[in-house]
């Protein structure tokens, strides 16, 4: 392989690689803002430069590619001089924002500041300010921050497949929006304030919501859909206040769809059941998870109900249904359901040219892998059906005497069901699910469960026993 040196370690790097890059597994970091991996490189910030031997002028990191023997240095006099001349050009037009930004925390332009500009400008003219449009419901816009690093245009354009970011103006008045003023009309519009390395468009649904500081992270894969793309769950105690997508160049490269991105909200929402509950007269009654057990067990035991299990449950959770009603109700009959119309992976496929696929549960390909038999139509018939699922997958019509909920995660409208066991939702349990490729992957549990709900496992452990001994919630 061929080998530079960066400020004098030698490192190995494949042809086309850039200086950053080879940087970085050196171990030194060199600061971007208008580089990004994911994006086309522009190198019009000027806030990479290096020193470059043989070379008169310094260079920019990110448009430089590596070749044999070249020797680069980031941190001469001359590589700081040049940073720091950026940092103040940039900073010249910027608000003193940072204690009321939502960026702060987690901002490149508060960290390459701290790290490589002055403490002092010596500009005095006054700032330019900007009215903003609306950007629709995902995105804030702040024009004042923006730096003009051109990232939200080309991701616009090279990954959402939609050009609807512009620059307008040139100059001083250069203004960064959308065509016409226009609402964004992507559906990954979360990613533009992933990728915007200052407080210019930041996510409506967390602003002032959380200091970044304050969240922990989680890394799982969001179960939106069988792309399984890996993000984070940040939270604070129990509470998620939002999801990011993580970079896994195999499945969704840097980026998540806003489905899936705000699928986490539906584990927060009010009316999710969280407490075991009966059907009565005049609506829902509360009963305990002793009463709950002992009603089931009195319903199925020693029948031979017909188990609709959703293709959103974990690998562990399929394996432990399939053991429990082999157990329990052998020759019982087990279906998976997920997406209206879609029985298999083989009917499968990209939704868009970018992530989302048709399949709105995670683990379609799971399900099929352990054997488990699609339910063909939109509509059952049966006596009794025992329904477990976790949230995602759409129930099919159900036409029974008795329906019955196990370790399910619901919300909203329940009236299909007789008697509802509540389970966990994504975010509150570890486990493995398959994405469309046949990747395997791992859910992390980030907060625990909700009231009163309880693992599918350990309603089926209570349900196998003779004697059920109902502890409390972890
Ligand atoms: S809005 Fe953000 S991403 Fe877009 S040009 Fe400005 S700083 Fe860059
Ligand atoms: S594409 Fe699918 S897995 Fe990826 S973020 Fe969207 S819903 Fe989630
Ligand atoms: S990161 Fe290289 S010029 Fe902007």
């Amino acid at each position: 392989m061929p080998k530079c040196m960066i400020d004098g370690k030698e490192v190995e790097f494949t042809a086309g690689e850039n200086l950053v890059k080879v940087a970085k597994r050196a171990g030194v970091e060199i600061p971007v803002f208008c580089y990004h991996p994911g994006l086309s490189v522009v190198a019009q910030c000027r806030m990479c430069y290096v020193e470059v031997e043989k070379m008169p002028k310094l260079q920019t990191a990110c448009s430089t590619m590596a070749t044999e023997g070249m020797v680069v240095k980031t941190n001469s006099e001359n590589v700081k001089k040049g940073r720091a001349g950026t940092m103040e050009f940039l900073l010249l037009n910027h608000p003193l924002d940072c204690p009321i930004c939502d960026k702060a925390g987690e901002c490149d332009l508060q960290d390459n500041s701290y790290g490589y500009g002055s403490a002092y400008m010596r500009g005095s003219e006054e700032r330019r300010t900007y009215v903003d449009v609306n950007m629709g419901p995902v995105i804030q816009k702040n024009m004042n921050r923006c730096i003009h690093c051109t990232r939200c245009i080309r991701f616009g354009d090279e990954i959402a497949g939609i050009h609807e970011m512009v620059a307008i103006k040139r100059g001083n008045d250069i203004d960064i929006t959308t065509i016409d003023g226009k609402t964004l009309q992507t559906e990954y519009a979360g990613n533009y304030s992933d990728i915007c390395p200052t407080g210019s468009l930041t996510l409506k649904d967390f602003r002032f919501k959380k200091r970044a500081w304050m969240l922990k992270k989680t890394t799982t894969v969001c179960e939106g859909c069988s792309k399984g793309c890996n993000m984070e769950i940040q939270h604070e105690g129990d509470v998620i206040y939002r999801c990011v997508p993580l970079e896994n160049l195999d499945v969704n490269r840097y980026w998540m769809c806003d489905e899936g991105r705000f699928n986490y909200q539906h584990t927060q929402d009010p009316t999710r059941i969280i407490e075991p509950k009966v059907k009565a007269e005049g609506g829902w009654k509360t009963i305990s998870w002793e009463d709950g057990i002992l009603g089931i067990k009195e319903e199925i035991d020693g029948q031979k109900p017909t188990f609709l299990v959703g293709s959103d449950l974990t690998q562990e959770e399929l394996t432990h249904i399939k053991e429990y009603i082999a157990l329990q109700h052998p020759g019982a009959t087990i279906q998976h359901f997920g997406t209206p119309g879609l029985t298999s992976t083989q009917q499968d496929g990209a939704l868009d040219q970018i992530l989302r696929m048709k399949s709105k549960t995670s683990n379609l390909n799971g399900a099929e892998k352990l054997g488990i038999a699609p339910l063909m139509n939109d509509t059952i018939k049966a006596d009794t059906v025992v329904v477990m699922s976790a949230g995602r997958a759409k129930l099919p019509k159900i036409n029974a005497k008795r329906v019955i909920a196990v370790g399910v995660y619901l919300e909203g409208d329940a009236s299909q069901f007789d008697m509802i066991l509540p389970g966990l939702a994504f975010s509150e349990k570890d486990g493995t699910i398959v994405n469309h490729q046949g990747i395997e992957q791992k859910l992390k549990r980030a907060v625990l469960p909700r009231g009163k709900c309880k693992s599918l496992s350990e309603v089926l452990m209570l349900l196998t026993n003779k004697k059920a001994r109902v502890g409390a919630n972890p």
